[in-house]
């Protein structure tokens, strides 16, 4: 097993895991970049293929889209806090055909894969309540002891937990919404802003967090696009129409994929930011809840919807929404996407957050918009399916 740590694997000599968060994974995540084998998909191939039919060696994560693929991927990475390159020969840094190279822990990996089906089949009626992140918990050999440390210490509030969590006495949720209108400039000016554009840059895993210039189209209530300038005919692009959503990624084995489940939700609720009286309507129901972020206390409005799983909005002691945090399914259980918000700026009366970090278990991408301008027409096709360039 020693063979398999590097230097990313934040362990010290004697196994113990070290503090200091998972942000190293976000450089790490090469997915695509580079990748050469697939050179038969065009822009006429179907764009949501099952991952066995892009990678080369997938045994036992079939029939789950390539976008679920990436995100499950994400979750093995969080679940047992390595990088890529944890279980994955050094050789994707390169060359992306070797992430099918098999490792000791890839083969152990797949073993716990059938395991985890197995047991969520046989003991929960084929719920998928077991993940990966059940018993590694951040740590790729599971505690199989009960921690003094972790009974004494004191209570850690995380802000983001998927379980259940309202507070009694919470304000309703209708409430919080008013009071974060109010806060962004009242419901009449909110109101009157139908269509946004921005410019600004992007940086993410993708760009080899380089900072590339970015555009964002945004068109009431829950369309928006972005593009982001990462060379040549390279764009990035990721398009929701207010139904269909696409990610293109020229240089990865599927260039072009359409987004599923709770990439597709999640899509729209992220367009929805820019036309803040949608997210209200969005949900069935709400839970209202408190926690902290960054130390400083904050109400947290989770929306409810049957069939999908739940969003939270986390928002300061202003009402302005400072956090987004929503969840999407893998083929090994769900994994988070965290958006902040900040540099909150007038745009036609208006606050706007002008930058944005999104976290999720595969990377970090950062926003910084340098101008936004409201209500300028958009063409409908900014919101399509993109186009890939042609093949050189
Ligand atoms: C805990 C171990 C583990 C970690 C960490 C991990 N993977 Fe994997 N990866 C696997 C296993 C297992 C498979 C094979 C799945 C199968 O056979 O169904 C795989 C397969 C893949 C494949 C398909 C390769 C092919 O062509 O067949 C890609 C691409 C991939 N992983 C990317 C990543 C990326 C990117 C990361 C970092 C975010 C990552 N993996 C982290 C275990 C891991
Ligand atoms: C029911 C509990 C359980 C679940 C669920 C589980 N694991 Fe494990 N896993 C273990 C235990 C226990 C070990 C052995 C650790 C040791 O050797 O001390 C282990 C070991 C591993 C190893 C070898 C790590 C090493 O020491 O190099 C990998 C890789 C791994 N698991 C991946 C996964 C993945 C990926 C998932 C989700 C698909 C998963 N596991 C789900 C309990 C679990």
């Amino acid at each position: 097993m020693t063979a398999y740590r590097t230097t990313r694997d934040r362990r010290d000599a004697s196994g113990r895991r070290l503090a200091g968060g998972a942000i190293a994974l976000a450089a790490m995540c090469l997915l695509g970049v580079g990748f050469v084998a697939i050179d038969e998909v065009t822009a006429q191939a179907p764009v949501q293929p099952m991952a066995e039919e892009v990678y080369l060696d997938v045994q036992v994560l079939k029939g789950i889209p390539v976008d679920t693929f990436n995100d499950t991927m994400g979750m093995f990475a969080s679940a047992l806090l390595l990088d890529c390159v944890g279980c994955h020969v050094q050789e994707i840094n390169f060359d992306t055909a070797a992430f099918a190279t098999p490792t000791p822990r890839i083969q152990r990996a797949r073993q716990m894969v059938i395991m985890m089906n197995a047991m969520n089949q046989t003991y929960f009626g084929g719920e998928q309540r077991i993940t990966c992140f059940t018993c590694h918990n951040g740590d790729y050999q599971p505690a199989a002891a009960p921690s003094l440390r972790v009974q004494y210490a004191d209570l850690v509030d995380d802000p983001s937990p998927l379980r259940f969590f309202f507070a009694i006495g919470a304000p309703p949720a209708e409430e919080i919404f008013a009071r974060y209108i109010e806060a962004i400039g009242g419901a009449e000016a909110v109101g009157r802003i139908t269509s946004v554009v921005a410019t600004g840059t992007y940086a993410g895993f993708d760009t080899l967090d380089r900072e590339v210039p970015l555009e964002i189209y945004a068109q009431s209530p829950n369309r928006r696009t972005l593009v982001a300038h990462w060379g040549g005919d390279d764009d990035l692009i990721w398009a929701f129409d207010g139904t269909n959503g696409w990610r293109v990624q020229p240089t990865a084995p599927a260039p072009l994929i359409e987004l599923t489940g709770g990439n597709l939700v999640g899509a729209s609720i992220d367009a929805m930011v820019s036309f803040p009286a949608q997210l209200s309507q969005a949900f069935d129901e709400f839970q209202v809840g408190y926690s902290e972020v960054d130390g400083q206390e904050v109400e947290v409005v989770r929306g409810i919807k049957a069939g999908q799983r739940p969003v939270n909005l986390y928002f300061d002691e202003s009402g302005t929404l400072i956090r987004l945090v929503r969840w999407t399914e893998t083929g090994a259980g769900p994994v988070p996407v965290q958006t902040d918000y900040s540099d909150y700026r007038d745009v036609e009366g208006v606050q706007m957050p002008f930058h944005q970090v999104i976290t999720w278990t595969n990377g970090r991408s950062v926003i910084d918009l340098t101008e936004m301008r409201a209500n300028v027409a958009i063409d409908d096709a900014s919101f399509g399916r993109p186009e890939l360039p042609a093949a050189p």
